[in-house]
């Protein structure tokens, strides 16, 4: 990235009157400068540039943006492409470390072939053990025989063996060329505290980590026997290949079947994964004994919203996991649970009851997670009313966490129910915590914002895609269809009125995102969430948001779109027969009554689409009680649409 102090610096010195004058011809007329529109053939001129502000606008075509947006414009040129000429045009010394980089990823790119290059050959190696050396057979293969595992199954998953020798592997790694830094760096071998080498999973099992395209970029090794001092795996470090958080085990064997049946199987290791494969089931992953990490659930979420958890082991150990699923939820996840008898693991229950019944068993026994969280919480509870106050609480944390707000009204229903609570109970519970998640949650995106800037601000210094170029941004903007009238105004009215104050202790922009925190509005359209994140931001770290913050912004989507409305609000059309379409009035009006205006009609738009949602998911051949739950659900917000649209006296058709 940029550091904004330098596009500051850019767009400071880059004086806009003097580039625009390079190809129009400009004249004065009052505070602005008019002329012929490049972008466009005229005859008079609707072209207009704000010195003061900035920013130039075309009445005719609709294109604007501050100097950058328009070098970009009328030269064909990316952002940072176009930044770097103009701060070469007007002297600004250009930033010299991105070409710092290029030697380091060549020697990045050239340690992860080599690692990729070992890795493969101790993949063939362990498995050649196995299969061909007389120990390995005796010791190793016979091991998988005995736990159940089928030929097909140990060749498909790569299983292999490690003699139980100090040095066999590392021997003939180094007869093969491979260098000792490169040994010690993958971790397969390692350094006594004396200094002497050893095999790292000397004696063990080996199970070669997958990553999504089939290369192995990992391995496990199990023990065979319970060794006192020795940990059951040894695994992989984090290596330039291998980042953990990021992988999951088995998913390259299972995305297939993950997309077709549009679910997936979660399982704590990798013997639950072998045997289930080998019991049909192929749509299964496994977190690798740890509580998945955000990046596992977004990988995920790449193939299937649903996920159905399988715990082994005993209530405790459930309780305990329990606590991780809540994150499943906080991503949107549709989660079911689903526990063994006691004892039992996925693996040891297929192996047990066979691949019919242990299939028969996963559909049948599995529940929704927060019904089964309710039934496992209320058992414990019995009749205590203290045990059963925090219960609630707990059950509503849970709820709280998921994004989707139908889903929420569901859960809070059926929960109400199987908990004989009263619905509004929990719903004056829930909407104080979602209140306090979504305050967490956005000072925790901040702080890691802050973070990721103050390790590199070099980082990712080519534009992203979603700033894009030129001819997309503008016709982004132009379209009108990708705004609708109520995030247009929104967006109006934050850049045009941030900083004016609406009440004794407020501004235009802390007012506005008060108001839509309070009335639980969700807003998708990107480019008007990141404008508001970015407002919030600013506000919480006590600064102003003047219209400068938009105009310089590292996004020249944003550049463009704040142009475009401040020209709106400050620049006469120099076209006077034109002069109707622009809105000077709106500066003058209150700008409190126009949020709230706005807020309503977002407010009714929202509760549109969760009708038109839940309509969708009202079929036929729903359970009794969820369809009841739907009809109720609908009940609820046509009557809630019907009293905000009195409020402002539209009347909706449909
Ligand atoms: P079996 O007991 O042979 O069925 O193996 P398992 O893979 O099912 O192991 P277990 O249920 O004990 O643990 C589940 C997962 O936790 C394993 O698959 C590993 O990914 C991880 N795990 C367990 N023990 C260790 C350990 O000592 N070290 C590391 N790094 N991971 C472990
Ligand atoms: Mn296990």
């Amino acid at each position: 990235m940029i550091p904004q102090a330098k596009i500051d610096e850019i767009i400071q010195a880059a004086n806009i009157e003097q580039v625009i004058g390079d190809y129009v011809r400009l004249k004065r007329r009052g505070a602005n400068l008019t002329g012929l529109c490049p972008f466009h053939s005229e005859k008079s001129p609707s072209f207009s540039v704000s010195p003061a502000k900035g920013i130039f606008k075309c009445f005719g075509c609709g294109k604007a943006g501050n100097v950058v947006n328009f070098v970009m414009e009328h030269d064909s040129l990316g952002y940072i492409p176009a930044l770097k000429h103009l701060a070469e045009k007007f002297n600004v010394e250009w930033p010299q470390q991105e070409f710092v980089n290029v030697d380091e990823e060549r020697k990045q790119r050239d340690e992860k072939e080599s690692l990729q290059i070992l890795n493969n050959w101790a993949n063939d190696y362990f498995q050649d053990i196995l299969w061909q050396n007389e120990t390995g057979q005796a010791v190793g293969l016979s091991y998988f025989e005995n736990r159940g595992f089928r030929h097909d199954t140990i060749k498909k998953f790569n299983l292999g063996f490690s003699l139980d020798s100090w040095s066999a592997f590392f021997d003939k790694a180094i007869a093969n060329q491979f260098s000792e830094e490169l040994l010690f760096s993958s971790g397969l071998v390692k350094h006594k505290e004396d200094g002497k080498k050893f095999d790292a999973y000397r004696g063990r099992v080996i199970f070669p980590i997958h990553n999504l395209n089939g290369k192995v970029i990992a391995f496990a090794g199990r023990y065979l026997k319970k060794e006192p001092n020795s940990p059951k795996y040894v695994n992989s470090p984090e290596t330039i290949l291998y980042h953990k958080s990021n992988e999951l085990y088995g998913l390259y064997f299972a995305k297939n079947e993950i997309r077709k049946q549009d679910s997936v199987y979660l399982v704590e290791g990798y013997t639950d994964v072998i045997s289930m494969h080998q019991s049909g089931v192929e749509n299964v992953v496994a977190s690798s004994g740890t509580s998945l990490t955000e990046g596992q659930i977004r990988l995920i979420k790449r193939f299937t919203e649903n996920v159905t958890v399988l715990f082994d082991g005993d209530a405790a150990g459930i309780k305990a996991s329990i606590r991780g699923i809540d994150m499943l939820l906080e991503q949107g996840l549709n989660v079911r649970v689903l526990t063994f008898p006691d004892g039992d693991d996925p693996d040891s229950y297929s192996q047990k009851v066979g691949s019919d019944a242990f299939k028969e068993y996963l559909e049948t026994k599995r529940q929704d997670f927060i019904v089964f969280k309710v039934n496992l919480l209320l058992n414990d509870a019995g009749n205590d009313p203290i045990k059963k106050a925090t219960v609630t609480r707990d059950i509503v944390e849970s709820i709280s966490k998921i994004p989707d707000s139908i889903k929420r009204s569901v859960f809070v229903n059926e929960c109400a129910r199987l908990m004989s609570i009263d619905e509004q109970v929990l719903l004056v519970e829930l909407n104080k915590l979602r209140k306090q998640f979504l305050t967490d949650k956005d000072r925790e995106q901040q702080q890691q914002q802050r973070n990721t800037e103050s390790n590199d601000p070099f980082e990712g210094f080519e534009p992203t895609p979603e700033q894009g170029y030129a001819d997309d941004l503008q016709d982004t903007l132009n379209n009108s269809s990708i705004f609708d009238e109520q995030e247009r105004d929104l967006i109006r009215l934050i850049i045009n009125f941030a900083n004016k104050t609406v009440n004794e202790t407020e501004t235009a922009a802390s007012y506005l995102l008060r108001k839509l925190i309070e009335k639980e509005i969700e807003i998708d359209h990107p480019i008007v969430t990141l404008i508001l994140d970015e407002t919030y931001h600013v506000i919480e770290r006590g600064e102003i948001v003047d219209d400068r913050f938009f105009t310089n912004h590292q996004n020249p989507l944003i550049t463009a779109l704040a142009a475009d409305m401040l020209a709106r609000e400050y620049i006469l059309s120099p076209n006077w027969e034109k002069r109707a379409a622009v809105k000077m009035d709106s500066f003058f009006k209150d700008t409190k009554a126009d949020i709230d205006s706005a807020i309503l009609h977002l407010q009714i738009k929202y509760i549109n689409k969760l009708i038109v949602k839940n309509q969708k998911e009202l079929k036929p051949e729903l359970s009794e009680e969820d369809f009841e739950l739907h009809q109720r659900v609908h009940m609820d917000l046509t009557k809630k649409r019907n009293e905000l649209t009195k409020k402002i006296g539209t009347v909706i058709v449909k």
